[in-house]
């Protein structure tokens, strides 16, 4: 018994065209115009796109997971639930270790947070937060496990490494073509900030994006590329924020570099002037990097139209406003990081991206899914609706509206930054492997979530080296 999508328009990064779209089993078997039906259930999908389930490279589902009011408020099985309802059907999560801890303990332990609980299909980034003889010789372990891609802190004084480090690693990660993220802030410049503020009796959330300003975060892009360049890697900047930032990823390609670049959708509409909201509900939009200004925001908005930045992942980290991001109401600099996103960024892109004409639907779906897959090894498995790809398809309704609230999001947080937020556009329905999991906004069958071995294809776009 297969499943036939009979009349909606497939849309790629390339092209559109009106294509019915045959499922059976966990795969899409048959693409055409006038497909005969024989044993088929029948979809009328006429009026809608047919999108590649949407993956979102950067979320913290499960961080300080048993650490008290400081892990996270959604966790893998209410996370991965609030992004499938919405037609994100692949989360690659940071898996991060803690001090002293191999890689292969947390990809067991990321495994078992994951497995059975997840209603979306999963892979990791694997974060390395120190640098030792051991740690390198789990680099080609990971990719064997299937985990292709890293991530490094420059930032943080719990999870960041020398350069020194990031460079052997880098070096040790070249061999095997796997793919590196860098969080990229000034590590020492942001204490200093915060011991200066702190020690004024500056101590509202007004305070933190100063602590962490654009100059921060350009730094270490700049070095962190640089550092790239003498390692001879392709890298990838995780939730790029500013202007400064994106014009050092110029100078980096302008000399030949293969960088790619993510933002997420909180740069793209929300910016600093919410630090000031009253009743310390500044505190809702604390994260690194902050949320930063308008022009920051145009040039961002420039970078996706024009290509300069590759792909939008949401950096979901989500905290209770009570009980959470209140822990720092006396003190900014105690106010965990974070914003929750994982189900609100299709909704978001397609209404201020694409029907406010800034964006095309394809580049969308380049920005959401098909580049993110060749970027991280998942592609032509995920990232694509074609014949021998995995049928995760998003039924895209474009006539939909609504408005986004924390009162009736799916995900497991108290608030939601784009609370009050009006939406155009809509997952009617959202098939995972050839099963619909999800139907107006609703997710019908969960669980159902399977983790991805990613293997690296010498001769793919992604995780190649220049
Ligand atoms: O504030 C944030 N973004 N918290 C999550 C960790 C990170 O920096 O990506
Ligand atoms: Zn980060
Ligand atoms: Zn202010
Ligand atoms: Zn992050």
């Amino acid at each position: 018994m297969s499943i036939l999508l009979n009349g909606g328009v497939v849309v790629s990064a390339n092209e559109r065209r009106q294509l019915d779209v045959r499922i059976d089993g966990e795969k899409i078997v048959e693409m055409g115009t006038n497909l005969t039906v024989n044993d088929s259930t029948v979809e009328n999908v006429s009026g809608c796109f047919l999108l590649p389930g949407f993956i979102d490279a950067h979320t913290h589902l499960e961080l300080n997971n048993g650490k008290g009011s400081m892990g996270t408020a959604d966790n893998f099985t209410t996370g991965s639930k609030a992004a499938v309802a919405k037609g994100t059907t692949t989360v690659i999560d940071m898996a991060t270790p803690n001090k002293g801890s191999s890689l292969k303990d947390c990809l067991a332990s990321w495994d078992k947070l994951a497995q059975g609980n997840s209603s979306c299909d999963y892979t990791y980034h694997m974060s390395i937060i120190e640098w030792n003889p051991e740690i390198k010789a789990e680099i080609k372990e990971m990719i064997d496990a299937g985990i292709t891609s890293f991530k490094m802190y420059m930032a943080y004084d719990n999870l960041r490494t020398k350069d020194a480090e990031i460079f052997e690693a880098m070096e040790e990660i070249r061999n095997y073509q796997g793919m590196l993220g860098i969080h990229c802030e000034n590590g020492d410049m942001v204490n200093e900030m915060i011991a200066k503020f702190v020690s004024e009796g500056k101590l509202s959330p007004h305070y933190h994006p100063l602590t962490r300003p654009d100059s921060v975060e350009a730094e270490a892009v700049e070095r962190y590329l640089m550092i790239a360049h003498l390692a001879d890697l392709p890298v990838n900047i995780v939730h790029l924020s500013t202007k400064r930032s994106l014009e050092a990823v110029g100078r980096a390609r302008a000399r030949g570099q293969k960088v790619y670049v993510e933002t997420c959708p909180q740069y793209l509409v929300l910016d600093e002037h919410l630090y000031d909201a009253p009743n310390f509900e500044g505190a809702k939009y604390v994260c690194s990097p902050p949320l930063r200004s308008l022009e920051d925001q145009e040039t961002l908005w420039s970078g996706v139209i024009n290509g300069a930045v590759n792909t939008i992942s949401t950096d979901h980290c989500s905290f209770n406003f009570e009980g959470q991001k209140t822990i720092g109401r006396e003190d900014f600099s105690k106010i965990p990081n974070g914003m929750p996103g994982v189900e609100t960024r299709p909704e978001l892109i397609y209404t201020y991206g694409v029907t406010t004409g800034k964006i095309s639907l394809e580049r969308m779906v380049a920005l959401l899914s098909e580049d993110i897959a060749k970027q991280f090894a998942l592609y032509p498995q995920k990232g694509i609706v074609q014949t021998g790809s995995d049928a995760d398809i998003v039924i895209w309704d474009p006539e939909t509206s609504g408005v986004i609230s924390a009162a009736t999001q799916l995900q497991n947080v108290d608030y939601t930054p784009y609370d009050g937020f009006e939406t155009q556009g809509s997952a009617r329905a959202v098939y995972l492997r050839g099963q619909k999991v999800a139907e107006a906004g609703h997710v019908i069958t969960e669980k159902q979530g399977n983790f991805v071995f990613r293997k690296i294809d010498p001769m793919n776009e992604g995780n190649q080296s220049t």
